[in-house]
């Protein structure tokens, strides 16, 4: 029996692998066996286990003033510092920052902002939020109505209608494109799709279309060369605003410092960021907008007297100071540029596993990337249930390497920034050595449906 009730989680499988400390990439169980982090907890600890320049970074701000809200007046020096620099860093127009405690936290208050926005600009109608099939925005009420995966939903009664969520394609050319459609053919169909759903609904009902750069939960998709080019165009043709959901992709993830920056969204007009902008040594959140979004709001707030939303822990100073600190290790010790060049090897040293016949397809960029197990080789066909991802994950585990199977049969890598050459090898030869097992074990529950043997 537990007291614990455990987030995303089965409730009938749980305490499988109970951590008791962590170093670099590397992290201990309580029995004292040694695993690679090779997803950087959950896509968040960029900067590896016990970094000591974050652990005193926290420690002195404690030690001078533990904590300070951010309401009605008040403020403190290390706030202010944290959003001058991100605001110097981010590709957005006189970039404006709330502070959080969560990348769920950090959509729910754009949607607030979004909505805050259009009443003062006099137009209350347009504010309905386009979001992707299989995409992943979060946990709360908001943010998961936002989440196109069905498990995230079902079971809630999500998405709540009065948000007026409006569901768009998911750009995974492997999974949705029709049969012989071109790279280029898919994306055209996906811009189309997207100018009929805007038609459809009047585009003065609508103020936003949010996606991740390439998604992390829904099973690692990058969207092929040119999607967000026309998309964009898309959205700038009926005054949509573009909200780049970071809160993975951010910071150094993809070899750049957003993944707006990798995958070609010119200026978006929303940010939402978390997970390493701390390094995950504190939870902290971070909701940019562009500025004169910002200016446009300040007469309905006097008038009412108060911005009604904010957070007690909104700019919490000890996580403020750490954010601060670790945005200069990542400027000084070029976190990002090892991201693009480790990413490189560990791309390179994944594609060899194309010709394994439990594998569908290899994908990522940067320091993410997935490898999709599928039943039959030939044809993509998924397996029925989520039973072999489950197998592999647990694989992986007993080879000492932490992955983690998303959407089904896709396992997921993204392992802290830090990671080196040689320690992106051993995870590679731990991956296959449970890669191996994994085929064992399909065969030997006869759940490939291929023939297993052709590559
Ligand atoms: C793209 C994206 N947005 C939002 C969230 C929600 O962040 P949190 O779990 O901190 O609420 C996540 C979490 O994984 C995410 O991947």
């Amino acid at each position: 029996m537990t007291h614990v009730i455990y987030p995303t989680t089965n409730f009938k499988d749980i305490e499988q692998i109970n951590l008791a400390r962590g170093e670099g990439v590397y992290v201990y169980d309580n029995q004292g066996n040694r695993y690679i982090e090779g997803m950087a907890g959950l896509w968040c600890t960029a900067l590896g286990y016990g970094n000591p320049e974050l652990i005193e970074a926290a420690t002195r701000q404690m030690e001078q003033l533990s904590f300070c809200h951010l309401f009605g007046g008040k403020t403190h020096e290390v706030a202010i510092e944290l959003a001058d620099s991100l605001a110097a860093m981010l590709p957005m127009d006189d970039a404006r920052i709330f502070f959080g405690n969560s990348g769920s936290d950090a959509n729910d208050t754009q949607i607030k902002l979004i909505r805050y926005y259009m009443n003062a600009i006099g137009k209350p109608e347009k504010k309905k939020i386009i979001a992707r099939d299989r995409s992943y925005h979060g946990v709360s009420i908001a943010a998961a109505s936002l989440t196109g995966l069905p498990v995230m939903q079902n079971h809630f009664d999500l998405p709540v209608d009065v948000l007026g969520v409006l569901r768009a394609d998911s750009p995974h050319y492997y999974r949705d494109a029709e049969p012989g459609e071109s790279e280029q053919d898919f994306v055209d169909r996906l811009a189309d799709n997207l100018e009929q759903l805007i038609q459809r609904e009047d585009p003065e009902t609508i103020a936003a279309f949010i996606a991740e750069p390439v998604t992390g939960a829904s099973g690692v998709i990058v969207p092929p060369p040119g999607y967000y080019e026309k998309i964009q165009a898309v959205l700038k043709k009926y005054d949509i605003m573009f909200w780049s959901d970071e809160v993975i992709c951010g910071f150094g993830r993809l070899g750049t410092d957003f993944g707006a920056n990798a995958m070609g969204i010119e200026k978006p007009d929303l940010m939402s960021m978390a997970k390493q902008l701390s390094s995950a040594y504190l939870p902290i959140s971070a909701a940019a907008i562009k500025g004169e979004m910002h200016e446009a709001m300040y007469e309905q707030s006097a008038a009412s007297g108060v911005f009604g939303h904010g957070y007690t822990y909104s700019g919490h100073p000890v996580a403020c100071a750490v954010a601060l600190k670790t945005l200069e290790i990542y400027r000084r010790d070029q976190v990002f540029d090892n991201a693009a060049a480790r990413g490189r090897h560990l791309q390179a040293r994944l594609s060899e596993f194309r010709e394994h016949p439990l594998v569908g397809e290899i994908r990522g960029i940067g320091l993410i990337a997935a490898a999709e197990l599928v039943a039959d080789k030939q044809t993509g066909q998924a397996f029925a249930d989520g039973r072999v991802g489950a197998r592999m994950q647990l694989e992986c585990q007993n080879a000492g390497l932490i992955l983690r199977a998303v959407a089904g049969n896709s396992l997921a890598f993204c392992p802290p920034l830090i990671i080196t050459d040689a320690q992106i090898d051993d995870m590679i030869e731990r991956f296959a050595t449970a890669l191996d097992k994994t085929l064992e074990f399909a065969q030997a529950e006869n759940l490939l449906s291929g023939r297993s043997d052709v590559a």
